[in-house]
């Protein structure tokens, strides 16, 4: 038997058996909305955003599992590390072995963030085929996660992303703190249009929409779309990134769904958090999403009980129960850890 096939059964199979105690049959019913046409994106942010904040080291022999049974629970976009500086995030300062660990050239993606020539340069040495450079719609954040300015930032970018192009990788650009900053308090569309534009210009072939500290809310959500539409930047090449503080990412996803935008990024069990900024909690929980997805009868080609023994998994690691709602009301008892 392939070694491949060997270790997709032995992940699977125990996961497998703990799934058939989790999902209850025939929930949610389905109904799909006449306005929401197409399948959706699920853009699995867990491997980085999730444990890049973790204090204690994660073994990279966990970090390469957990992106493994992600992938055999379906998701097709994981977001897998960073190649940032390791002064700057210790946690992900084995990025190299992690994507050498991985099938580079099966049907996955396996994007990671690079700020820098010199991010690129680690990245592309081990094969990665797809980045993400990460921007701030706000002076402070900028400062305080790329030690530069709004402008500065954009300016580093400009030859990561014309390098990457020219070897055929492609490049999503994030911006942050689209909805509110913890330093500055409200953050004006015209920011996150400027940064938009710019980022665009730039080449990047999509752009995600950080929440990062989770202040949004659905109206906010729709001004904004509306604000880059007449920007020139349409909801085809856009992604919505909502970390969960408030409670408010779901009702953010619905509003952007009826926007058009079919691209969403998430954390499996809601892990997550950013080191700059404090206030920023976990990413809205996979789970979550791919309930309400199912629910509206959308495709997302994702296994929720894989998913769901994947979340209970990660959470004996890290010796804390997922904040995942659909996790604790699938999996509860299995949470206590
Ligand atoms: P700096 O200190 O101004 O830069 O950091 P530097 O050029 O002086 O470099 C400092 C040291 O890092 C030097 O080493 C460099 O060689 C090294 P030393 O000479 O002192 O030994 N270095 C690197 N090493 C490895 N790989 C690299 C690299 N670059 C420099 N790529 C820098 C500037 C941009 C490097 C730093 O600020 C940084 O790495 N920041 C990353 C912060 C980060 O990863 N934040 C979390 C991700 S963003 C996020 O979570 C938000 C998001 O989820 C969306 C949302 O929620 O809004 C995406
Ligand atoms: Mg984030």
């Amino acid at each position: 038997m392939p070694a491949v096939l060997v270790l997709v059964l032995v992940l699977v199979a125990p996961v497998a058996e703990a799934a058939t105690r989790m999902g209850i049959p025939g929930l949610p019913q389905r109904f799909r909305e006449s306005n929401i046409a197409g399948d959706v994106q699920i853009y699995e942010v867990g491997p980085r955003d999730g444990l890049q904040s973790e204090r204690e080291q994660v073994p990279t022999s966990v970090k390469v599992e957990l992106i493994q049974r992600l992938a055999v629970a379906g998701l097709r976009a994981i977001e897998a590390t960073s190649f940032v500086s390791p002064r700057w995030v210790p946690q992900l300062g084995d990025a190299e072995e992690v994507i050498s660990a991985l099938d580079m050239s099966g049907p996955v993606r396996y994007p990671v963030l690079v700020p820098n020539l010199k991010g690129l340069e680690r990245a592309m040495d081990v094969g990665v085929r797809e980045i993400a450079v990460f921007a701030s719609a706000t002076e402070s954040f900028a400062r305080n996660n790329l030690n530069t300015t709004v402008d500065g930032a954009l300016e580093m970018f400009e030859p990561v992303i014309a390098t990457a192009r020219e070897h055929g990788i492609l490049v999503r650009g994030y911006i942050s703190m689209c909805f509110g900053d913890p330093w500055e308090g409200a953050v004006q569309l015209r920011q996150v249009v400027y940064v938009a534009c710019r980022l665009v210009e730039s080449g990047c072939t999509s752009l995600s929409l950080g929440d990062t500290i989770g202040t949004g809310t659905p109206g906010h959500v729709l001004a904004l779309l509306d604000a880059l539409k007449s920007g020139g930047v349409g909801a085809d090449v856009l992604a919505l990134h909502f970390h969960d503080t408030y409670g408010q990412a779901l009702a953010n996803v619905y509003a952007a769904l009826g926007a058009g935008v079919r691209e969403f990024d998430s954390s499996a069990g809601g892990l997550g958090g950013c080191p700059y900024a404090k206030s920023a909690t976990g990413n809205l929980a996979t789970e979550d999403l791919v309930w309400m997805l199912n629910g509206l009868g959308i495709e997302t080609g994702v296994d929720l009980d894989l998913l769901i023994g994947t979340s209970v998994w990660m959470a004996e690691r890290l010796h804390r129960p997922s904040p995942s709602r659909v996790v604790n009301a699938l999996a509860g008892s299995e949470c206590d850890v």
